[in-house]
């Protein structure tokens, strides 16, 4: 009995066959390997985002506290299994950046071409990405991820503030915020990257979607895990509020020249 093979187990045939450019076959060759890396650079990073999902998702489900036990508390969740999907999402959401980049290799005059067979087909209309954004939530909006921790946070009897004050006196659940925070900025950076992408292949012309292209793409550029941020920033006021109650309390109990010089005496 023969085993299983890479290639069925992968269905790499499959996978293999799904790349369908649409440059007519008599265009030239470079015009039609141009529009297949186009499409492989997508179809890659819909894959990456998929894995990147599916971990979010289990990262923010590790961190919810569990169903209320007889005593009515809630059991808290698995922070350390939700750092090891956090990690890996960051992991992957950095390859996903390193293969937006691969794009900018692709010769102007060649995407050219081949752009109109796009029709309105555009990046705006990835569902995943949609999913994505809702689970990371921006400066405005907490999304389920950040909402978890919330949770996972206050069924330990800790909040979040006090985790970005006492840092990493709060063990795993300082290491969730960090990698919550390297999260966001990972997916900053790609959006950051796929404005410089979109406004090099571009320039003002219009987005296959019909969006004014850079302006609209400036215009989404959201930060994730804005309480996050606000909250860490509010440390900075309570070191300086406790620096200055220290300082006037030294100065009230330092005694004076004449009053030190009575006690030598
Ligand atoms: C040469 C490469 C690319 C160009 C020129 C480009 C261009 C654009 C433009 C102009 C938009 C605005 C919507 C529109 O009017 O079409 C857009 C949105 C978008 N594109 Fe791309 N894109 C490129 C590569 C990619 C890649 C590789 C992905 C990964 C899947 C992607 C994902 C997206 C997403 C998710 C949006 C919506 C962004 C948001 O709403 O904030 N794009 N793209």
């Amino acid at each position: 009995m023969s085993g299983l093979t890479y290639r069925d187990y992968l269905r790499i045939d499959s996978l293999l066959s799904i790349q369908d450019t649409r440059t007519p076959e008599t265009a030239d060759t470079a015009v039609i390997l141009a529009e297949h890396f186009f499409i492989v650079a997508h179809q890659a990073s819909e894959l990456w985002l998929k894995q990147i999902i599916a971990d979010l998702s289990a990262a923010a489900e590790s961190l919810a506290p569990k169903k209320p036990g007889d005593d009515g508390e809630l059991d808290a969740g698995e922070p350390e299994l939700g750092v090891e999907y956090l990690s890996r999402a960051n992991d992957v959401l950095l390859v996903l950046h390193e293969q937006l980049i691969t794009l900018e290799k692709l010769p102007l005059r060649l995407f050219a071409e081949f752009r109109p067979y796009l029709d309105t087909a555009s990046g705006a209309e990835s569902a995943q990405f949609k999913v994505l954004s809702n689970l990371l939530g921006d400066d405005e909006r907490p999304g389920e991820l950040y909402e978890a921790f919330c949770a996972a946070t206050a069924a330990a009897g800790t909040s979040v503030a006090e985790v970005c004050r006492d840092g990493v006196r709060s063990g795993v659940h300082h290491r969730v915020a960090e990698l919550l925070l390297d999260i966001g900025n990972a997916y900053w950076r790609w959006k950051v990257a796929h404005l410089g992408l979109m406004s090099r292949s571009l320039g003002q012309q219009l987005g296959t979607a019909g969006s004014t292209g850079a302006m609209y793409l400036a215009g989404r550029l959201t930060m994730p895990f804005g309480e996050l941020r606000k909250l860490r920033g509010e440390v900075h006021a309570q070191f300086a509020a406790e620096h200055s109650e220290r300082s006037a309390a030294d100065h009230t109990a330092r005694p004076t020249a004449g009053h030190s010089e009575q006690t030598a005496a």
